[in-house]
């Protein structure tokens, strides 16, 4: 869910005139030059309103800071692997629209290649820390796709706790069935994000995960008006959703 709230609307040359892009002046000859992009799209208006927590603007192809810190929810696609570089392969970096880049962005935490959907990408490794420190019960869930069926022995040993076969402990984690028609799907709920943890937990049961979508952090969904491979701008009231601690 990615709903705001509250709007607080911003004329475009005030907006970049008070993030250093010049005088009022100077960025309205910007904007009527067709140098500034509003999500992506050329605005020559400088009186035009936008929502700094929301819009993605670009002058001259860089993105404008709003306040700091930028935050992006990415719909991984498989194939692109989660690292700011690599040699062979596509990273999540890669596939951002030109209007989300910026330097020092990362993603906070990672899917492996073969894993789909949701992922941030940020630049503050404060967030970063938070959000993947599991002393901070940040549940996680994903929809795995199974060559077999869910057992409900498989579900309480998920509760208790699985063990590797190297002998590494998980913390309590939830499993249920997608629906009662198809049990060879299930949803996983896990506060950690040990390496290939929700494929090894369920190799521990003898299922191996035959596809993977990450589908929430905390309380904030993957939306699903987002296309595979698709990017946008958070707002402060999604990431604060993902701290959100559910009260039942
Ligand atoms: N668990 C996995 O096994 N893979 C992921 O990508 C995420 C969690």
């Amino acid at each position: 869910m990615t709903t705001c709230l509250y709007y607080n609307m911003e004329r475009l040359d005030k907006y970049l005139a008070a993030r250093g892009k010049g005088s009022r002046r100077e960025v309205q000859k910007l904007i009527r030059g067709g140098a500034v992009t509003v999500n992506g799209t050329v605005c020559r208006s400088p009186e035009q309103k936008i929502n700094p927590e929301q819009d993605a603007v670009t002058v001259s192809g860089q993105a404008v800071c709003a306040d700091g810190h930028i935050y992006i929810m990415l719909n991984k696609p498989a194939g692109v692997v989660s690292a700011t570089e690599d040699r062979h392969d596509r990273t999540v970096l890669d596939i951002l629209p030109p209007e989300l880049k910026r330097p020092g962005l990362f993603p906070a935490g990672r899917l492996d290649k073969d894993t789909e959907g949701l992922l941030i990408i940020t630049d503050d490794g404060d967030f970063a820390h938070r959000m993947l420190s599991p002393r901070k019960h940040v549940m996680k869930q994903y929809v795995a796709k199974l060559d077999g069926e869910i057992t409900e022995d498989m579900i309480r040993r998920f509760e208790e706790g699985v063990t590797f076969a190297d002998g590494t402990v998980c913390q309590p984690a939830q499993l249920r069935v997608r629906s009662e028609t198809d049990r060879t799907v299930g949803i996983v709920g896990i506060c950690e994000g040990k390496y290939h943890q929700v494929k090894k937990m369920f190799a521990t049961t003898g299922r191996k995960v035959v596809h993977l979508q990450r589908i929430s952090i905390g309380n904030l969904y993957l939306d699903s008006n987002l296309p595979i491979g698709n990017a946008k701008k958070l707002t402060k009231l999604d990431i604060d959703s993902i701290f959100l601690v559910d009260m039942h």
